[in-house]
């Protein structure tokens, strides 16, 4: 059976069993413990906690799963894998042991062929219920079931969660295989005993501190290694040498030159960059992109490890996105999505290839050299400063840098290597807080205890009435101000927002009814829940516990409202454009601009641009009502919201949607429908880093201003040119068409020119013993002026020429004189020409007798130098 046979029977066997047949889910966990999809029962793991009811009890699952705990084991084993895929069944409090094993052993005799004699199972060391079962129900010899401890047969997916006991079967490959000692036994280390099938009899909810909580109901979960199932079918001693990974691999020889089996460390290499890519292409389908942290971390740290494998097969060309190719050839039937994004992972992979290649060689040469040097001085380790600064400088990743070092025998420092890590992160810290921001913090938080937090109205309103509760100045929580001071105003309510979300805070003024005269620049959020006017008193004296009316600047807040819901649309319009990898990560919100990053590979083309804001203005346009309510986050993302990749949200969130077409988490001001945004212009669109793009905008009176400037613009080019304004581009594609026909038809001329008059001047030739042609020719430059020279002399088949001419830029005389070997032999001497007339041009040249030329300043002396010549070679006038 190939790989997708055996997917196929393994989900139908279970579907006769009664269970619902389930997609893989993604590689990306909706659950915050887990970095990445591991396992078969990730996407189940709050049905086996009993907080969620999926309607049915039993499922089955070929689940697409990558493990990086041990990176650097891959490649040099002919089983461990980043990327693999595992086929499950699970019984959700339904059936639980005895159907287990039972199926197991149904499905590897009787679907499977496996030869019942070669199957051993392990148990856990006290589950003599399994070996019951084992041996009394499904009838295997008690000799084949082995106990084993709970680093081998108890399960849990991390440190906490749901977990148990379990049993795992194994297939005998014989003594052929594996190490030959006696002791050898399943759970030995060695190829022989091949453990493909896991079940794990989910029983407990393990806690942060280590207890462990009886499940409401006790339920199956299984995993069966694909790849390994597959190299048994197949006969082949690796997974790498199952049909598809063989396919991968046999890409990664074409492209490298190199042959699997050349020697094993060619073969690991090559292991690697199969593996790998795998994993690089889910992933990234999945919708991770490369970077220094979580998941992105990962991602990089196997596609840098591919590569750099990819260099040592002698491969230095990008390969990686060719790779890819293949897999999606192999396996996109099976996972639609990574066929669906096979250009986005083609170039993140590239683009990543490409920047780590950059450093790559210079970083390797660096390492090399620090290699030599501990290996002369005797030491052992790397110092971590060094792995450090190739992490910083070059972009090894530490697994990388550990990888080549263990290469050498040597180990990494990898405490001093963590405190630099660790003290990088503290300096990246320290430039956002420093000292006084401690202090000024402190101050809000006296504030926020002892009078409560700020109560925000103004998502209704645009005034309050409000009482002063707080007042700080210069980084001090004071009771009163004076008249000129500028200071920080909290309030116990506020229709003030505080700059955050990208949006900036508010402006207006705090007055009270004595006539004191607070005016507010900005407004912010020192401290969760404490919202500060930043601003001058004006006039009078502000006290704690004095009532104030609270106003915003309207007109510059409707702007903001405006720029804010635009961001949205934009948004929603990026992501059906250029694809659902969009993700934003930032936006500035401005009265007057605003601005939104977002990751995407590469630029937008004009044409995505245009068709981006054309969708834009029609939702302004449709008059699409903008409505908010709060809800519980797991509600809002059930509900399919849009939340910030990475942003951290409180329990209750407010959702923003637009029409039926657009819903975000977001607390931000809005319209209450879109027309009132008016109108909508991208001003531009650049890089602001490795896939990060930023789009800048203008809406309403701002988007206005911008036609009208291009307009004005535009009318400017229209009067220049004397046509109407919807005329002008093709005026000016006319006009530049007709300067590249007016230059070519300059040099045409210019040739003709000079094929004509050569006749004309050929004919003033006389006899001095030899052809002589004395003359003035069309202006020309010194390569026009010898090329004409040497038109004459070949015509006149020997002879000697004396010419002179003007340059047509900047109008120096230019003289020049040549003559053949037969008139140079009659006595005519070029060098000695030109020496002479040269004075009456007021220059100065020379050469030889056969050519001489010379340039001059004064171009009214070129008649009397032709005649100077005509004198001197004894011609008539
Ligand atoms: N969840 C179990 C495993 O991953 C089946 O081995």
């Amino acid at each position: 059976m190939n790989s997708a046979e055996i997917r196929e029977s393994f989900l139908s066997y279970f579907e006769t069993k009664g269970s619902r047949r389930v997609s893989s889910s993604s590689l990306v966990p909706d659950d915050p413990s887990l970095l990445l999809t591991s396992a078969g029962m990730v996407q189940f793991k709050p049905v086996f906690l009993g907080v969620k009811d999926l309607g049915f009890m039993r499922a089955t699952t070929c689940q697409k799963c990558v493990r990086t705990t041990d990176i650097d084991i891959i490649g040099t084993t002919n089983r461990h894998h980043s990327f693999f895929e595992m086929l499950g069944n699970f019984s959700f409090g339904d059936y639980f042991k005895s159907e287990a094993c039972a199926w197991a052993q149904e499905y590897s005799v009787e679907m499977l062929g496996l030869d019942p004699d070669r199957l051993w199972y392990s148990i856990y060391e006290d589950d003599d219920e399994a070996e019951r079962i084992w041996a009394e129900e499904v009838g295997v010899p008690r000799e084949r079931i082995v106990r084993m401890g709970a680093k081998d047969n108890f399960w849990s997916a991390g440190p906490t969660g749901p977990c148990g006991p379990c049993s795992e079967l194994y297939y005998d490959q014989g003594e052929s295989v594996g190490c030959g000692l006696d002791s050898c036994a399943p759970g030995c280390e060695c190829d022989r005993f091949l453990e493909y099938w896991n079940l794990v009899f989910m029983q407990f909810d393990r806690a942060e501190d280590g207890t462990l909580t009886p499940l409401p109901n006790q339920s199956i979960d299984t995993g069966m290694g694909l790849e390994r199932v597959a190299a048994i079918l197949q006969g082949v001693r690796s997974n790498f040498e199952t049909d598809i990974l063989r396919s991968i691999m046999a890409r990664a020889e074409e492209l490298t030159g190199v042959a699997y089996g050349s020697s094993e460390k060619i073969d690991t290499s090559l292991r690697i960059v199969t593996d790998h890519t795998r994993a690089v292409t889910f992933l990234v389908a999945d919708g991770v992109l490369p970077s220094n942290e979580g998941r992105g971390y990962v991602l990089r740290r196997i596609l840098r490890r591919a590569v750099r494998h990819g260099r040592l097969l002698g491969r230095t060309e990008p390969f990686m996105a060719e790779m890819v190719d293949r897999v999606v050839e192999l396996m996109g039937a099976a996972y639609p999505e990574i066929a669906e994004h096979h250009d986005l992972v083609r170039r993140i992979a590239d683009s990543e290839e490409q920047r780590f290649s950059t450093t790559l060689r210079q970083g390797l040469a660096f390492l090399d050299e620090e290699i030599s040097r501990l290996k002369e001085a005797g030491s052992p380790v790397l110092d971590g400063r060094t792995a450090f600064a190739l992490h910083d400088t070059f972009g090894f990743p530490l697994e990388l840098t550990a990888e080549i070092v263990a290469e050498a025998g040597l180990d990494v420092e990898l405490d001093v290597f963590e405190a630099e890590m660790a003290a990088q992160r503290e300096r990246a810290r320290a430039a956002v807080k420093d000292e006084s921001w401690t202090s000024f913090a402190n101050a809000f938080n006296e504030i926020a205890t002892r009078a409560g937090q700020t109560d925000f109205v103004g998502y209704e309103r645009d005034d309050a009435t409000a009482t002063v509760i707080g007042l700080v100045t210069g980084g001090a929580s004071v009771e009163e101000i004076a008249a000129g001071t500028a200071a920080e105003v909290v309030l116990d309510r506020t229709p003030f927002y505080a700059e955050q979300g990208g949006q900036v805070g508010d402006q207006g003024v705090l007055s009270s009814e004595r006539g004191d005269v607070f005016e507010v620049t900005d407004t912010t959020l020192p401290v969760s829940g404490v919202i500060s006017h930043r601003g001058t008193l004006t006039s009078g004296t502000l006290r704690l516990g004095d009532t104030v009316s609270a106003d915003i600047d309207v007109m510059r807040r409707e702007r903001i409202r405006r720029n804010h819901t635009a961001t949205h649309l934009l948004h929603w319009a990026l992501r059906l454009v250029l694809g659902d990898h969009v993700r934003q990560s930032g936006s500035h919100v401005a009265p007057d601009r605003l601005r939104f990053d977002f990751t995407h590979f590469e630029a937008p083309g004009a044409d995505q641009l245009d068709k981006i804001e054309r969708m834009v203005n029609a939702k302004i346009m449709e008059n699409h009502p903008v409505r908010s309510y709060e809800t519980s986050l797991t509600s809002a993302k059930e509900a399919g919201v849009t939340a910030l990749f990475g942003e951290k949200y409180g329990e209750f969130v407010r959702v923003l949607e637009t029409g039926n077409f657009s819903k975000e988490l977001c607390g931000g001001t809005h319209v209450a429908r879109t027309t009132e945004i008016g109108l909508v212009k991208i001003a531009s669109e650049g890089s602001v880093g490795a896939n990060l793009r930023r789009i800048e905008a203008v809406t309403s009176f701002d988007a206005l201003e911008y036609v009208e400037r291009e307009e004005a613009e535009l009318a400017e080019a229209a009067a220049v040119l004397k046509v109407q304004r919807f005329d002008v581009s093709e005026r000016v594609g006319t006009l530049v068409k007709r300067v590249k026909e007016l230059e070519s038809a300059k040099e045409r001329v210019k040739e003709n020119l000079s094929a004509q008059s050569i006749d004309a001047l050929l004919a003033e030739a006389f006899d001095v013993g030899y052809q002589l042609v004395i003359t003035r020719v069309p202006d020309t430059d010194a390569g026009g002026l010898r090329g004409i020279a040497d038109v004459m002399r070949a015509r006149m088949g020997g002879g000697a020429v004396v010419l002179a001419t003007v340059a047509p830029d900047g109008g120096a005389p230019l003289l020049l004189a040549a003559g053949s070997d037969d008139a140079v032999a009659a006595g005519f001497d070029a060098g000695a020409v030109i020496k002479a007339v040269a004075p009456h041009v007021k220059g100065g040249g020379g050469g030889k007798p056969a050519m001489a030329q010379a340039g001059g300043k004064d171009a009214s002396g070129v008649d009397a130098a032709l005649a100077a010549a005509r004198d001197m070679l004894g011609t008539p006038e």
